[in-house]
């Protein structure tokens, strides 16, 4: 055992560079959604104990800000290192918190541990600019503002379950590069990932109070720190209906937002279509569906639809499901009441009149992979996002009713277009009100120093790389006037 959890696996928090348990003696018990065994035990923290937390992060700031860039830098690298030495330990431990494939697991964990590095050159690339007075109307070059970014003080870091590494770096990383500290507020299921990740970033270097952990149902802490005064940024990955409430609390605290999507790929007419279906095929099932960009619908016309469901229903049954740690694609769903949503969504949509192609098959929360044609618009699955391994497919009668139909979802993180053409792909592509359109492939967000951001109700600002320091990070004007 390390001093990051006791013999009986209770993990503590990282409070001011210590692993401490809570003084209260409330434990939140993690179970695995893969076979309901015991994984271990977190602290649900007070409030008393979140004011502490708050308290040494801006302590922090002082100690964070006298290191300089390159230093902060190397730290981000010894972590890299350290996560790469430990892949195999924290993907079996991704495998039983999250039910997580193992090839999906260690790709998360060495996905970080280049997202560290990235972050880290990145950081040491940031440089301000001098801006002269007489490039305006009026102005003097007498009059020159030195401009540079500085740090926005303490960083809320909220991530999900179903990426806890990797999107708890994705949001620690720029921070600590900007000159910010972080508190950590990780997914209750997926706690113990992300302790894992950030005992990396103890190991590796960083001083006591810089990044410090939170634990604790969101439904029951959130709120408190989230409107706590001291918080100076949040940055949140998770569900719309959690994202939109903490737009209504956080009052002028500034938020960035990634929230839920319905990703649709159209599939237009002249498109490959073996490639596309097997291309979907892996967007829709990996990791069972709980991805932001899993392709959550397909749209496209009569004419191919008959022939793509062909490949797609060959595809599926392709798709081995099962237990994670058996190196199978479709892995039992976070919980049973994920289960039953989507047992929900697809019964729905068969009372509806969709056809059942494959799946509607369920063992507990293991929900097979589930393929539904002629989905209509009454239907709950046209609109809903699933996060579970459900693709139902739309019929239209040309390319102006499937973008009508796609912009018509709340929702807007990304979309597909399948089509040999790039003249009708770029036309298509600038009609979709998404953050992102991929031409020829299914939704992702990597690789991840490309912008990623969601408009409507998937999301506020922009993540990736570069995005998530300027984002966390605002620009400091000195002017100077000469007077000779
Ligand atoms: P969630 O239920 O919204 O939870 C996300 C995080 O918010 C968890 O850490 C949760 O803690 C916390 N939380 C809940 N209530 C809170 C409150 N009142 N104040 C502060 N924090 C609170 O989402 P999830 O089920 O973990 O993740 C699935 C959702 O995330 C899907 O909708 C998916 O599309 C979305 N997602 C979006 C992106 C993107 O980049 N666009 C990426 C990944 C996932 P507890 O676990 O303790 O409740
Ligand atoms: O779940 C949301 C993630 O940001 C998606 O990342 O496209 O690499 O799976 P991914």
């Amino acid at each position: 055992m390390s001093e990051l959890c006791n013999e009986k696996h209770t993990y503590g928090n990282l409070i001011n560079g210590r692993w401490v348990e809570s003084a209260s003696g409330n434990v939140i018990t993690i179970t695995s959604p893969a076979d309901g065994s015991f994984i271990g035990e977190i602290q649900a923290v007070s409030r008393e104990e979140v004011d502490e937390v708050i308290r040494y992060s801006k302590e922090g700031l002082s100690l964070w800000a006298g290191v300089p860039i390159f230093e902060k830098a190397q730290i981000l690298y010894n972590a890299a290192e350290l996560l790469e030495e430990r892949t195999e330990e924290i993907a079996d431990i991704l495998m039983m918190e999250i039910a997580k494939d193992r090839k999906s697991s260690v790709s998360e964990v060495k996905r970080t541990a280049d997202f560290l590095r990235f972050t880290a050159d990145a950081g040491k690339s940031l440089e301000g600019i001098a801006v002269s007075g007489e490039n305006f109307p009026g102005g003097s070059r007498n009059k020159i503002s030195y401009v540079r970014r500085v740090p926005l003080g303490t960083v809320l870091a909220i991530s999900p379950f179903n990426y806890p590494i990797n999107l708890s770096a994705s949001k620690i990383a720029p921070a600590l590069m900007g000159g910010n500290t972080v508190i950590l507020k990780p997914a209750t299921q997926g706690a113990i990932s992300a302790l894992h990740l950030v005992k990396a970033l103890q190991d590796a270097g960083l001083p006591g109070g810089v990044l410090q952990t939170v634990t604790g149902k969101g439904s029951e802490i959130g709120d408190y720190i989230v409107t706590h005064e001291n918080i100076n940024f949040i940055n949140f990955t998770g569900s719309t209906e959690v994202g939109r409430h903490l737009s209504k609390i956080s009052c002028m605290t500034p938020l960035l937002l990634e929230l839920g999507g319905k990703d649709a790929a159209l599939v237009l007419e002249d498109a490959d279509l073996k490639y596309a279906a097997s291309n979907i095929v892996e967007g829709a099932f990996s990791y069972s569906g709980q991805r932001c960009t899993a392709v959550k619908r397909i749209i496209t016309t009569d004419k191919v639809a008959d022939q793509l469901v062909d490949m797609l229903k060959t595809g599926i049954e392709k798709l081995s499901v099962g237990d994670p740690r058996d190196n199978v694609v479709v892995t039992p769903l976070i919980d049973q009441k994920s289960a039953d949503f989507a047992e929900f969504l697809i019964q729905d949509a068969v009372a509806k009149g969709a056809e059942l192609i494959v799946g509607n098959k369920r063992e507990g929360n293991l929900v097979y992979p589930t393929l539904l044609d002629k989905v209509t618009v009454d239907m709950e699955i046209a609109w809903k996002e699933p996060f579970s391994p459900i693709l139902p497919i739309i019929r239209v009668k040309d390319m102006e009713e499937a973008v009508e139909i796609a912009n018509r979802s709340e929702y807007g993180l990304q979309s597909s277009v399948f089509t040999k053409d790039i003249n009708k792909a770029f036309r298509i592509a600038e009609k979709l009100e998404v953050g992102t359109v991929q031409i020829n492939n299914k939704t992702e967000r990597g690789p991840d120093h490309f912008p990623f951001l969601g408009v409507k109700a998937s999301g506020m600002g922009t993540q990736g790389v570069k995005y998530s320091i300027e984002a966390m990070t605002r620009p400091k004007a000195i002017t100077i006037n000469l007077t000779e």
